[in-house]
This record gives C-alpha cells, structure tokens and sequence, in this order.
C-alpha cells in the first residue's frame, strides 16, 4: 500500500511539474516534456532550443519574427485578446428571441441538437440535445474587432487612428459610446486594425453586439443600413477601406466548451497518473501472491508430522 501512495505522489509531483512547462521569457515558444525543454520556430522546421530563464538571444528573435512573417502569422497585434475569449465558428442559425430582441438563452435552430448561447448569439457550450440547461443569457461585455484594410498610398497615421476609428464607430452606429472603445492597436505589415470594444462587466444598457454584427456585415458582405456607405474611417485626411473583419467574444463567464486538444503537459499529468495506477496494482498483485505462496508452504509443512 506504501508503494501505492509514494507513486501516486510521485504522479502528482510529476503532473505540477508538467503544467508549469511553459517559457516565460518568449510567447511563441512550443515547450514539452519531462525535464521540459522549449523551442521556438525560426525556419521551415528549423527549431532553436531555448533557455526560458533568459531572455531570448535578438538573433534568434529576429529569425523567428522573419520566419512568422513569412508564414502569415501575427508578429506583435491580433488573436485572442484573453485566453477565455472565443470565435463564432458556427455561423448563422435560427434563434429564438425573447420579446425585446434578446437572445434566448438555449438555441436549438430547430433541431434536436441544442446549445447555449451568449447575448452575440454565439454559441459558448458544447453541443447537446433537447435537455442541455442553459441558466441564463451570459453577457458579452468585450469585443474585439480585428480589421484588416486595404493597402494605402501613405501611411496609416497611427497617433490619429484611435480617435478616427472612435468617431467613425459613433458616427455609422446609432451613436456608439466613444467611451467603450478602449484600445486600437496597428501592424502596418499585415495592415491590421484590431479595435477592443469594452463595456463595465454587469452593464446591461449597452449593446457591444449589434455593433459588432452591423459592422461584420459593412466589411465582409453589405451593410445591413439602406445608405450602403462604408465603414471606411479617415485617418489623417486618408479613407481606410475595410476588407475582412475577424470578431472576438468576451463573456462575463467563460464558455465551457471542452478542450479540443490536450496540451502536452496535461497529457504527461495523465499517461504518469495510468502508469503510476498500473504499477500499484500489480505490486499488490506481486505482494499477495507471494504471501498466499508462503501460507500455502506454512501450511503444507504443519501437514506432515501427520
Ligand atoms: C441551422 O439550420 C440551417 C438549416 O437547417 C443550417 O443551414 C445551419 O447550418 C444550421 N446552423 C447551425 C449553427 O447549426
């Protein structure tokens, strides 16, 4: 039994250790493994092995910000804004609405398949069937708006560009607060304007999603308004002309959707825990066995005086 518990300690030790496999010192590195080594890509399957402790040698920083470059991915501005935030991967269904627009809580588009939505209408839950429960309309509170415009003769203007994408954002929708426009961020290289629209978690007055859905169609179909203008900002005397338009959710709540992929470092917690459970067992198995042998010797010998 002692043998059982120091392995499964040794498990649990081993498990701590392996979520905490990470780099602190560099965001894009991959780490894996036990002892946990990190790596960074800085060329077609070229991996530089890092030291997390330091900081990252600029040359290998530079060769990996080139190599991101090549490859499309974002160097500095854009993805999730939080951990927690999500995607609309669904698209588009027939919702039931409540009496005043909102959305109700649990969405089935008329099937058996249920989910949970939040108040953008987009699914936070797993899908389930008819029974799945959905307390209550969980608010978004948070978007971010990750636009991408089209290429420009000069310069994007960036010390202009929050207050022209605020007054543009008051001016196409119905007034939008100014206020709630809180950050604007600018990657010249991959022409990106990523734009987090937030609200005071608990405020119900607002509305961040009807912005967020009249813009998404402005940029990537046509507008849903019968002026069919552009959402086209000027910055420093220039129109910006929109072109794709990526909308990230925040909720009040974090969705509970269940993990697609295990990180490596739970999938170590878990293969450890198994082999330590597998070892116990069979030497328990070993243990008893043994004892039985010796009982049944004990036994036969008492036997023979008779
Ligand atoms: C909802 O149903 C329609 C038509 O049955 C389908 O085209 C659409 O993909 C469904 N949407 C979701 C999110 O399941």
């Amino acid at each position: 039994m002692k043998i059982w518990i120091a392995l499964l300690v040794a498990a649990l030790a081993a498990g701590a250790y392996a979520q905490t496999c990470s780099c602190d010192t560099m965001k894009w590195a991959t780490c894996d493994g036990s002892p946990c080594t990190c790596s960074l890509l800085i060329g077609n399957n070229v991996k530089q092995t890092l030291d997390c402790k330091r900081l990252v040698p600029k040359c290998f920083l530079m060769k990996a910000e080139m190599y991101r470059k090549l490859k499309g991915q974002d160097t500095r501005t854009g993805g999730k804004p939080v951990e927690t935030a999500f995607v609309d991967n669904d698209g588009i269904y027939d919702p039931e609405c409540e009496n005043d627009g909102k959305f109700k809580a649990k969405q089935c588009n008329n099937t058996e398949e249920c989910w949970c939505v939040n108040s953008a209408g987009v699914r936070r839950t797993d899908k389930g069937d008819k029974s799945i429960k959905c307390d209550k309309l969980v608010e978004t509170y948070f978007v971010r708006l990750q636009l991408t415009h089209k290429p420009v003769t000069t310069p994007v203007d960036t010390k202009g560009l929050k207050t022209a994408i605020a007054d543009a954002i008051h001016k196409r929708y119905d007034n939008f607060n100014k206020d709630m426009v809180a950050n604007v961020e600018y990657d010249a290289d991959s022409r990106m304007i990523v734009v987090d629209v937030k609200k005071p978690m608990g405020d119900r007055k607002s509305d961040l999603t009807q912005l967020a859905y009249y813009m998404e169609k402005d940029v990537k179909v046509l507008p849903l308004f019968k002026d069919q203008e552009k959402f086209e900002p000027t910055v420093g005397g220039q129109k910006l002309e929109m072109e794709n338009i990526l909308v990230y959710y925040v909720d009040e709540e974090a969705p509970t959707f269940t993990m697609r992929h295990l990180s490596g470092g739970i999938i170590a917690v878990i293969v450890v825990v198994v082999l330590a459970v597998v070892a116990g067992l069979l030497v328990l198995f070993f243990a008893k066995k043994r004892q039985n042998q010796r009982y049944n010797k004990a036994q036969q010998r008492e036997m023979e005086p008779m």
